[in-house]
């Protein structure tokens, strides 16, 4: 690796807050806009920029991908959903939604870049920054230009017996960036049916953010509703899922404060990257 970049401030964005995880599928982008929604509910001013360049899905989760960004030539312009949140998206300035990317690792870090730098967002409480899968590029240039208040770790429980997701961690880690914590996604999943919620992995007693040694933020069931739903708007979505981003939101909020608290930010950084790292913190299931 280089001489590290500076990070580039911008003063009219309180709190950056990149999602991220090893590898794609695993619920991220579905995570970011739950989360932007619920701390949009609690009366925050919130955007999110869709930094998955190849695979971008924000658009069509929060039900905006009929509208296109506008642009200057100069800046960027965000699109605001039904309930306010101003997207960034590749998706947004495409022709049209199907129209796929192909560009190379560089081109892709400078768009993440502009995204970053050349948008008028505007006074925002929160930026949600949805990551693409794994260490590219884009992650990259993303850990080290942003200045991120806090990183939120989507995994699903076959990931934490993989590395794969510590890769992540770790990169977040060598370049400074305080994470959070983790959001455990389809551990287990609720019967269509009968509404009984079935443990999907029997994998001991632990979950896996506390072989992490990461807090805990959230659990999300897989739901019959999520997989079959096209977008993500709050008002479609049940009680039960409304329940758990709400609870994400407050843990997110909280795990914020104590790192504003801790001076160097650094708190729950992983101590070890190994599965024998001891839980620093637990936080309720929600
Ligand atoms: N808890 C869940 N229950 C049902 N479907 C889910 C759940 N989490 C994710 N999915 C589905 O899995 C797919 C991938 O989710 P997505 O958020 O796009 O993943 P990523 O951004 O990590 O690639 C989506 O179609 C989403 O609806
Ligand atoms: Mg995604």
């Amino acid at each position: 690796m280089g001489p590290i970049p500076e990070k580039k401030p911008n003063p009219s964005i309180k709190r950056v807050i990149g999602v991220i995880s090893g590898k794609g599928g695993v619920g991220k982008s579905m995570v970011a806009s739950l989360l932007a929604e619920s701390l949009a509910l609690r009366g925050n001013r919130v955007g999110i920029l869709d930094a998955d360049i190849t695979g971008p899905s924000i658009p069509r989760m929060l039900g905006i991908n009929a509208f296109r960004g506008e642009s200057d030539g100069e800046h960027l312009f965000p699109v605001e959903n039904e309930e306010g949140i101003k997207v960034i998206s590749i998706n947004l300035f495409n022709e049209d939604e199907d129209t796929p990317v192909i560009w190379r690792g560089p081109l892709l870090a400078k768009v993440i870049d502009q995204f970053w730098s050349d948008t008028i967002w505007g006074d925002l409480d929160y930026l949600i920054i949805d990551f693409p899968p794994g260490t590219s590029d884009v992650a990259l240039t993303a850990f080290q230009t942003i200045p991120f208040a806090g990183l939120v770790v989507v995994a699903t429980p076959q990931d934490y017996v993989s590395m794969i997701v510590r890769k992540s961690i770790n990169m977040a880690g060598m370049l400074k960036t305080p994470v959070l914590g983790v959001v455990e996604n389809m551990r287990t999943m609720v019967c269509p049916h009968c509404g009984t919620e079935t443990a999907l992995f029997d994998d001991g007693s632990q979950n896996g953010a506390q072989r992490m040694g990461l807090p805990l933020l959230a659990s999300l069931p897989w739901r019959k509703e999520l997989a079959q739903s096209r977008s993500l708007r709050w008002s479609e979505l049940s009680e039960a899922v409304k329940k758990t981003a709400d609870g994400l939101a407050s843990e997110v909020e909280l795990a914020l404060a104590e790192a504003g608290k801790a001076a160097t930010g650094n708190i729950a950084t992983p101590v070890a990257a190994s599965s024998e790292a001891t839980p620093q913190a637990t936080a309720p299931h929600v």
